[in-house]
C-alpha cells in the first residue's frame, strides 16, 4: 500500500475472513489518530496505560503497534488547507482494520460536514457500541447507579441521520409537500421543513444480528429492542419486527422471546439462553431510572440510541467516562464519545477515561481480554483512591485533583504491580 505523508511502522496486519472474523497477529499494527485539542494528552495517556497492561498480561509476547495517522486540524497542518481527512487515513484503517481516535474537531462551514460521520460513512461502520456502567466512587445523580450496566447498539447510518432534509420554503421542499398532496392525499402545512426517515430490513438485520451475537458471546442475558413502534409502525415498528425476525430466523437455539417465557416457561429463564424483548421508547427512559438492572444489551435506531446513550452515561456519573466504537463488517473504530474541549488542550487536565475505555474495548474486540481486564481494574482502583482528573476532583469530597499523565501513570503502576 503507498502511503503519501505516512508510512507503517513494523509489524503485521490484523486480517478479516468472513463474517468480522478476526485474525490478531503478537504485534498488530493498529492506525491511530491522536485527534485535536485535548486529543494528543489523552491519546498519550492511554497508550501509557494500554502497553503496561498488554505487557503485563503477556510478558512481552505481543505488543501494540501504534500508526500515527491524520484528521482534523493535524491533518490540515500536515496536509494543507482543506484536507480534513486524508486518503492515507482512509488506507491504513482500511489495510489494518482496526483503529482508534481522539475527538476531532468539526470543521464550521465548507468542505466536509463532520469528519466523525464521513468515517462511519466511508467504512461502513453501521454499528455504534456504547456500553455504560459504573465505575466505584464516581459521582453520580442516582442512589444506586452500579445496577445499570448496559450495552447499546445503535444503529448508525439510516434513521433520520441519513440527512435527508429539505428547507422549508424550497423548491424541494415544495415539491414534497404537494407530491403527498398529489399522490397521497395527505396534507403537510405548507410552511413545512420536511426531514424523511429510511429505516431498511438490511440496516436493521446487520445491527440486531451484532447486537444478538454479542450477547452470545460475552454471555449477556438479554436483548432489548427499543423503538417508537406504536407511533411510526413501518420504520420503528419494522426495525422490532425485523429484530424478533433475526432472533427466531438465525438465533433460535440461542434465544427465548418474551411471550414464549411466559407462555412456556413459566416466567422462568432457562439456563444459558438470552432473553429478546421489546420497549417503546419513551417507557425505555422511566425503565433505566427505575429498574435498571432488568435490561442489558439494547439495540435500537440511530436517533433513539443517541438519546438513549447519553441518557446512560448521565445516571452513572457523566459522559467524561463513556467509551464508544463504530464497527462494521470489515473495520472498528474505536473513540473517546466527548469532543475536544479546546479550552484544556495541552494543559494536560481533563479526564483520558472516555479514550482508555474505548481502547479496552479494543482489547476486547481483539480478544486480548485479560489485559482489557486489568485496566479496568486498575482504572478502578484509582477512582476509588480518589487521585482523579478536575472534572470528578470537583464533584468528590477530599479528592486529590492530578494531571492527565499522573492520572495514567496511576493506574499504569498499578498494572505493573498487579
Ligand atoms: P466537548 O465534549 O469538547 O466539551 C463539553 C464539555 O465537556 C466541556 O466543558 C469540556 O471541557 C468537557 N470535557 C470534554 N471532554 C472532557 C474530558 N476528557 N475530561 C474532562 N472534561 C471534558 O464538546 P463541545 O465543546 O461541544 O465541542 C468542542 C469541539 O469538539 C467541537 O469542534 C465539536 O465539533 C467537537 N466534537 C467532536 C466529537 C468527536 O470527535 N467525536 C464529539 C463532540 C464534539
Amino acid at each position: 500500500m503507498a502511503y503519501e505523508k505516512t508510512a507503517p511502522p513494523e509489524g503485521d496486519m490484523i486480517t478479516v475472513a468472513g463474517e468480522a472474523k478476526l485474525s490478531v497477529p503478537d504485534r498488530p499494527i493498529i492506525p491511530r489518530i491522536a485527534g485535536d485539542g485535548i486529543g494528543p494528552d489523552i491519546t498519550r495517556a492511554t497508550q501509557r496505560v494500554i502497553d503496561a497492561a498488554v505487557k503485563k498480561t503477556f510478558g512481552g509476547s505481543k505488543e501494540i503497534i501504534w500508526f500515527d495517522v491524520y484528521a482534523g486540524e493535524a491533518s490540515v497542518a500536515k496536509y494543507g488547507e482543506n484536507v480534513w481527512l486524508p486518503d492515507d487515513t482512509i488506507e491504513a484503517i482500511k489495510e489494518f482494520k482496526v483503529a482508534i481516535k481522539g475527538p476531532l474537531t468539526t470543521p464550521v462551514g465548507g468542505g466536509i460536514r463532520s469528519i466523525n460521520v464521513a468515517l462511519r460513512q466511508i467504512l461502513d461502520l453501521y454499528a455504534c457500541v456504547r456500553p455504560v456502567r459504573y465505575f466505584q466512587g464516581v459521582p453520580a445523580p442516582v442512589r444506586e447507579p452500579h445496577k445499570l450496566d448496559v450495552v447499546i447498539f445503535r444503529e448508525n447510518t439510516e434513521d433520520i441521520y441519513k440527512g435527508i432534509e429539505f428547507e422549508e420554503g424550497t423548491d424541494e421542499a415544495r415539491d414534497m409537500i404537494r407530491f403527498l398532496k398529489e399522490r397521497y392525499d395527505t396534507e403537510v402545512n405548507p410552511d413545512s421543513g420536511i426531514g424523511v426517515k429510511p429505516v431498511s430490513i438490511q440496516g436493521t438485520k446487520r445491527l440486531v444480528r451484532m447486537a444478538i451475537q454479542y450477547a452470545i458471546t460475552k454471555k449477556r442475558r438479554s436483548v432489548t429492542f427499543v423503538h417508537k413502534g406504536n407511533i411510526m409502525k413501518f420504520t420503528e415498528g419494522a426495525f422490532r419486527d425485523w429484530g424478533y425476525e433475526v432472533a427466531r430466523e438465525e438465533f433460535r437455539e440461542h434465544v427465548v422471546l418474551e411471550d414464549e417465557l411466559w407462555n412456556e416457561h413459566g416466567g422462568k429463564m432457562p439456563e444459558g439462553k438470552i432473553l429478546i424483548n421489546d420497549r417503546i421508547a419513551d417507557a425505555m427512559f422511566q425503565q433505566i431510572l427505575l429498574r435498571p438492572d432488568e435490561y442489558d444489551v439494547i439495540a435500537t435506531l440511530n436517533l433513539n440510541g443517541d438519546y438513549l446513550s447519553d441518557a446512560c452515561a448521565a445516571q452513572v456519573g457523566g459522559l467524561g467516562l463513556a467509551p464508544g466504537a463504530n464497527i462494521g463488517s470489515n473495520y472498528a473504530l474505536f473513540e473517546a464519545t466527548h469532543g475536544t474541549a479546546p479550552r484544556y488542550a495541552g494543559k494536560d487536565m481533563v479526564n483520558p477515561g472516555s479514550l482508555l475505555l474505548s481502547a479496552v474495548m479494543m482489547l476486547e474486540y481483539l480478544g486480548w481480554d485479560e489485559a482489557a481486564k486489568l485496566t479496568i481494574d486498575a482504572m478502578e482502583k484509582t477512582i476509588r483512591d480518589r487521585t482523579v482528573t478536575y472534572d470528578l476532583e470537583r464533584q468528590m469530597t477530599g479528592a486529590t485533583r492530578v494531571a492527565t499523565s499522573t492520572f495514567a501513570e496511576l493506574i499504569a503502576k498499578k498494572i505493573e504491580q498487579a
